[in-house]
Protein backbone atom coordinates (compact mmCIF):
# COMPACT_ATOMS: atom_id res chain seq x y z
CA UNK A 1 0.00 0.00 0.00
CA UNK A 2 1.21 3.64 -0.99
CA UNK A 3 1.97 5.54 1.71
CA UNK A 4 3.12 8.90 1.42
CA UNK A 5 5.96 10.19 3.39
CA UNK A 6 6.42 13.28 1.23
CA UNK A 7 4.30 14.88 -1.31
CA UNK A 8 6.39 17.71 -3.21
CA UNK A 9 3.16 19.24 -5.42
CA UNK A 10 3.53 21.85 -7.69
CA UNK A 11 6.44 23.54 -5.82
CA UNK A 12 8.36 26.48 -7.03
CA UNK A 13 11.66 27.89 -5.70
CA UNK A 14 12.59 31.92 -6.26
CA UNK A 15 16.03 33.27 -5.59
CA UNK A 16 16.85 37.12 -5.60
CA UNK A 17 20.09 37.02 -7.44
CA UNK A 18 20.51 40.67 -6.62
CA UNK A 19 21.02 40.33 -2.79
CA UNK A 20 23.65 37.75 -3.38
CA UNK A 21 25.80 40.24 -5.49
CA UNK A 22 28.53 41.89 -4.26
CA UNK A 23 28.34 45.54 -4.69
CA UNK A 24 30.37 48.35 -5.05
CA UNK A 25 29.43 51.90 -3.37
CA UNK A 26 27.98 53.53 -6.19
CA UNK A 27 25.59 50.89 -7.26
CA UNK A 28 24.77 50.73 -3.40
CA UNK A 29 23.79 54.59 -3.19
CA UNK A 30 22.17 54.24 -6.66
CA UNK A 31 20.15 51.64 -4.79
CA UNK A 32 19.68 54.02 -1.50
CA UNK A 33 18.16 56.68 -3.80
CA UNK A 34 16.03 54.82 -5.88
CA UNK A 35 14.38 53.57 -2.38
CA UNK A 36 15.10 50.17 -2.89
CA UNK A 37 17.39 47.46 -4.40
CA UNK A 38 16.65 45.69 -7.80
CA UNK A 39 15.41 42.49 -7.78
CA UNK A 40 16.27 40.09 -10.27
CA UNK A 41 14.43 36.88 -9.97
CA UNK A 42 15.90 33.38 -10.34
CA UNK A 43 13.71 30.28 -10.53
CA UNK A 44 15.67 27.48 -9.52
CA UNK A 45 12.70 24.70 -9.48
CA UNK A 46 9.95 25.37 -11.66
CA UNK A 47 6.48 23.79 -10.44
CA UNK A 48 8.19 20.16 -9.41
CA UNK A 49 6.08 17.51 -7.86
CA UNK A 50 7.31 14.29 -6.49
CA UNK A 51 5.63 11.76 -4.29
CA UNK A 52 8.09 9.91 -2.00
CA UNK A 53 6.62 6.36 -0.19
CA UNK A 54 7.55 5.10 3.27
CA UNK A 55 10.74 2.91 2.59
CA UNK A 56 11.43 3.85 -1.14
CA UNK A 57 14.86 4.54 -2.09
CA UNK A 58 14.79 8.00 -5.06
CA UNK A 59 17.86 8.99 -6.97
CA UNK A 60 17.85 12.10 -8.23
CA UNK A 61 19.92 13.02 -11.01
CA UNK A 62 20.75 16.25 -13.30
CA UNK A 63 23.08 18.33 -14.22
CA UNK A 64 25.08 21.25 -12.25
CA UNK A 65 22.76 24.10 -11.26
CA UNK A 66 19.71 22.05 -12.19
CA UNK A 67 18.19 22.25 -8.93
CA UNK A 68 18.67 18.75 -6.90
CA UNK A 69 20.22 20.22 -3.68
CA UNK A 70 17.52 23.11 -3.81
CA UNK A 71 14.75 20.00 -3.98
CA UNK A 72 16.20 18.12 -1.01
CA UNK A 73 16.65 21.73 1.27
CA UNK A 74 12.52 21.87 0.50
CA UNK A 75 12.16 18.68 2.13
CA UNK A 76 14.90 19.31 4.57
CA UNK A 77 12.37 22.84 5.41
CA UNK A 78 15.97 24.78 5.07
CA UNK A 79 13.81 26.42 1.62
CA UNK A 80 10.28 27.45 2.05
CA UNK A 81 8.69 27.14 -1.92
CA UNK A 82 7.72 30.45 -3.28
CA UNK A 83 4.08 28.21 -4.62
CA UNK A 84 3.36 25.50 -4.33
CA UNK A 85 3.34 22.89 -1.39
CA UNK A 86 5.85 20.59 0.44
CA UNK A 87 4.84 18.17 3.21
CA UNK A 88 7.05 15.86 5.07
CA UNK A 89 5.82 13.49 7.64
CA UNK A 90 8.57 12.18 9.26
CA UNK A 91 11.92 12.76 11.32
CA UNK A 92 15.04 13.44 8.50
CA UNK A 93 18.58 13.50 8.80
CA UNK A 94 20.16 15.43 6.49
CA UNK A 95 23.74 15.04 5.36
CA UNK A 96 24.01 18.19 2.71
CA UNK A 97 27.10 19.93 2.43
CA UNK A 98 30.22 18.40 3.48
CA UNK A 99 30.31 18.66 7.30
CA UNK A 100 27.29 21.05 7.35
CA UNK A 101 25.98 20.82 11.43
CA UNK A 102 29.96 20.73 12.24
CA UNK A 103 31.37 23.32 14.69
CA UNK A 104 35.07 23.18 13.43
CA UNK A 105 36.29 24.69 16.82
CA UNK A 106 35.06 21.43 18.63
CA UNK A 107 36.42 18.24 18.62
CA UNK A 108 35.64 15.09 16.43
CA UNK A 109 34.32 13.05 19.76
CA UNK A 110 32.28 16.68 20.54
CA UNK A 111 31.04 17.07 17.34
CA UNK A 112 29.64 13.55 17.65
CA UNK A 113 27.52 14.54 20.86
CA UNK A 114 26.66 17.77 19.12
CA UNK A 115 25.37 16.20 15.61
CA UNK A 116 23.45 13.60 17.32
CA UNK A 117 21.43 16.22 19.87
CA UNK A 118 20.63 17.99 16.51
CA UNK A 119 19.32 15.21 14.69
CA UNK A 120 16.99 14.84 17.92
CA UNK A 121 18.86 12.07 19.17
CA UNK A 122 19.04 11.96 23.15
CA UNK A 123 22.24 12.10 24.91
CA UNK A 124 21.89 8.72 26.12
CA UNK A 125 21.18 7.07 22.52
CA UNK A 126 24.04 9.17 21.62
CA UNK A 127 26.42 7.72 24.20
CA UNK A 128 25.15 4.28 23.40
CA UNK A 129 25.72 4.65 19.47
CA UNK A 130 29.21 6.69 20.15
CA UNK A 131 31.46 2.91 19.75
CA UNK A 132 29.86 2.34 16.13
CA UNK A 133 30.05 5.91 15.37
CA UNK A 134 33.55 6.13 15.66
CA UNK A 135 34.49 2.57 14.43
CA UNK A 136 32.21 3.04 11.30
CA UNK A 137 34.31 6.46 10.41
CA UNK A 138 37.24 4.88 11.35
CA UNK A 139 38.31 8.14 13.14
CA UNK A 140 39.99 6.84 16.21
CA UNK A 141 42.62 8.23 16.14
CA UNK A 142 41.27 11.82 15.29
CA UNK A 143 38.64 11.95 17.81
CA UNK A 144 40.15 14.76 19.83
CA UNK A 145 41.57 16.65 16.88
CA UNK A 146 39.36 19.96 16.41
CA UNK A 147 37.21 19.01 12.98
CA UNK A 148 38.37 21.90 11.17
CA UNK A 149 41.47 19.29 10.94
CA UNK A 150 39.95 17.08 9.33
CA UNK A 151 40.11 16.67 5.70
CA UNK A 152 36.91 16.85 3.26
CA UNK A 153 36.74 12.58 3.12
CA UNK A 154 37.44 12.50 7.08
CA UNK A 155 34.36 15.01 7.71
CA UNK A 156 31.89 13.05 5.52
CA UNK A 157 32.91 9.82 7.05
CA UNK A 158 31.75 10.98 10.44
CA UNK A 159 28.80 13.09 9.62
CA UNK A 160 27.79 9.88 7.36
CA UNK A 161 27.94 7.57 10.54
CA UNK A 162 25.88 10.20 12.84
CA UNK A 163 23.46 10.72 10.56
CA UNK A 164 22.80 6.76 9.72
CA UNK A 165 22.81 6.16 13.97
CA UNK A 166 19.88 8.57 14.27
CA UNK A 167 17.38 6.42 12.43
CA UNK A 168 15.75 9.03 11.40
CA UNK A 169 12.50 8.19 9.28
CA UNK A 170 14.11 9.80 6.22
CA UNK A 171 18.04 9.79 5.12
CA UNK A 172 19.16 12.48 2.89
CA UNK A 173 22.33 12.59 1.08
CA UNK A 174 23.46 15.22 -1.08
CA UNK A 175 26.82 14.21 -3.01
CA UNK A 176 28.15 12.99 0.28
CA UNK A 177 30.13 10.12 -0.74
CA UNK A 178 31.71 11.15 -3.75
CA UNK A 179 35.06 12.74 -1.23
CA UNK A 180 35.29 9.15 0.14
CA UNK A 181 37.41 6.86 -0.72
CA UNK A 182 36.12 3.52 -2.48
CA UNK A 183 35.67 1.39 0.39
CA UNK A 184 34.39 3.86 2.43
CA UNK A 185 31.61 4.74 -0.46
CA UNK A 186 31.22 0.71 -0.32
CA UNK A 187 30.26 0.80 3.33
CA UNK A 188 28.02 3.16 3.12
CA UNK A 189 26.07 1.89 0.64
CA UNK A 190 25.98 -1.33 2.39
CA UNK A 191 25.08 0.63 5.79
CA UNK A 192 21.83 2.72 3.37
CA UNK A 193 20.34 -0.78 2.39
CA UNK A 194 20.47 -1.85 5.73
CA UNK A 195 18.76 1.33 6.94
CA UNK A 196 16.59 0.75 3.36
CA UNK A 197 15.78 -2.66 4.23
CA UNK A 198 14.79 -1.06 8.40
CA UNK A 199 12.21 1.31 6.54
CA UNK A 200 13.72 4.42 6.03
CA UNK A 201 13.09 6.22 3.37
CA UNK A 202 15.87 7.52 1.08
CA UNK A 203 16.45 10.55 -1.42
CA UNK A 204 20.57 10.30 -2.68
CA UNK A 205 21.51 13.30 -4.90
CA UNK A 206 24.77 11.90 -6.94
CA UNK A 207 26.99 12.43 -10.26
CA UNK A 208 27.52 8.70 -10.34
CA UNK A 209 24.75 6.89 -12.49
CA UNK A 210 26.63 3.51 -11.32
CA UNK A 211 25.90 4.67 -7.33
CA UNK A 212 22.29 5.71 -8.04
CA UNK A 213 21.63 1.86 -10.24
CA UNK A 214 22.80 0.31 -7.09
CA UNK A 215 20.78 2.18 -4.52
CA UNK A 216 17.68 3.53 -5.69
CA UNK A 217 14.69 1.75 -7.08
CA UNK A 218 13.17 5.13 -8.26
CA UNK A 219 14.89 8.10 -9.43
CA UNK A 220 13.85 11.78 -10.49
CA UNK A 221 15.59 13.89 -13.67
CA UNK A 222 16.03 17.46 -13.03
CA UNK A 223 17.10 19.92 -15.41
CA UNK A 224 17.09 23.70 -15.20
CA UNK A 225 14.61 23.51 -12.66
CA UNK A 226 12.34 21.31 -14.54
CA UNK A 227 11.57 17.33 -13.49
CA UNK A 228 12.15 16.13 -16.82
CA UNK A 229 11.24 12.31 -16.25
CA UNK A 230 10.10 10.24 -12.81
CA UNK A 231 10.72 6.80 -13.33
CA UNK A 232 12.50 3.44 -12.00
CA UNK A 233 16.21 4.31 -11.45
CA UNK A 234 17.30 2.15 -14.34
CA UNK A 235 14.80 3.95 -17.08
CA UNK A 236 15.44 7.16 -15.77
CA UNK A 237 19.22 6.77 -15.49
CA UNK A 238 18.96 5.26 -18.69
CA UNK A 239 16.75 8.56 -20.49
CA UNK A 240 19.59 10.62 -18.78
CA UNK A 241 22.89 9.43 -20.23
CA UNK A 242 21.79 9.29 -23.73
CA UNK A 243 19.98 12.54 -23.85
CA UNK A 244 21.60 15.25 -26.65
N1 LIG B 1 20.82 31.12 -2.26
C1 LIG B 1 20.78 31.20 -3.60
N2 LIG B 1 20.66 32.39 -4.21
C2 LIG B 1 20.60 32.46 -5.55
N3 LIG B 1 20.66 31.39 -6.37
C3 LIG B 1 20.79 30.19 -5.82
C4 LIG B 1 20.86 30.01 -4.41
N4 LIG B 1 20.98 28.69 -4.15
C5 LIG B 1 20.99 28.07 -5.34
N5 LIG B 1 20.87 28.96 -6.35
C6 LIG B 1 20.83 28.67 -7.79
O1 LIG B 1 19.84 27.70 -8.02
C7 LIG B 1 20.24 26.81 -9.07
C8 LIG B 1 20.14 25.39 -8.60
O2 LIG B 1 21.13 25.17 -7.60
P1 LIG B 1 21.33 23.77 -6.89
O3 LIG B 1 22.36 23.97 -5.85
O4 LIG B 1 20.01 23.25 -6.47
O5 LIG B 1 21.90 22.87 -8.09
P2 LIG B 1 22.38 21.36 -8.07
O6 LIG B 1 21.53 20.61 -9.04
O7 LIG B 1 22.45 20.87 -6.67
O8 LIG B 1 23.84 21.47 -8.70
P3 LIG B 1 25.20 20.64 -8.36
O9 LIG B 1 25.14 19.37 -9.17
O10 LIG B 1 26.27 21.52 -8.89
O11 LIG B 1 25.29 20.42 -6.90
C9 LIG B 1 21.65 27.25 -9.46
O12 LIG B 1 21.57 28.04 -10.63
C10 LIG B 1 22.12 28.08 -8.30
O13 LIG B 1 22.99 29.09 -8.71
MG1 LIG C 1 24.00 20.33 -5.41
Amino acid sequence: MADPIIQIKDATVRFNLDAQRHKSLPEHLRGFLKRGSRFQEFFALKGVSLTVNRGESWGIIGRNGSGKSTLLKLVTGILQPYTGTVAVSGTVAPLLELGAGFDDELTGRENIMMNGLILGMTKKQVMDSFDDIVSFSELEQFLDVPVRNYSSGMRARLGFAVATCARADILISDEVLSTGDKVFQKKCEERMQDLLSGGTTLLFVSHSADAVLRVCDRAMWLDDGKSVMTGSAQDVVDAYLNRN
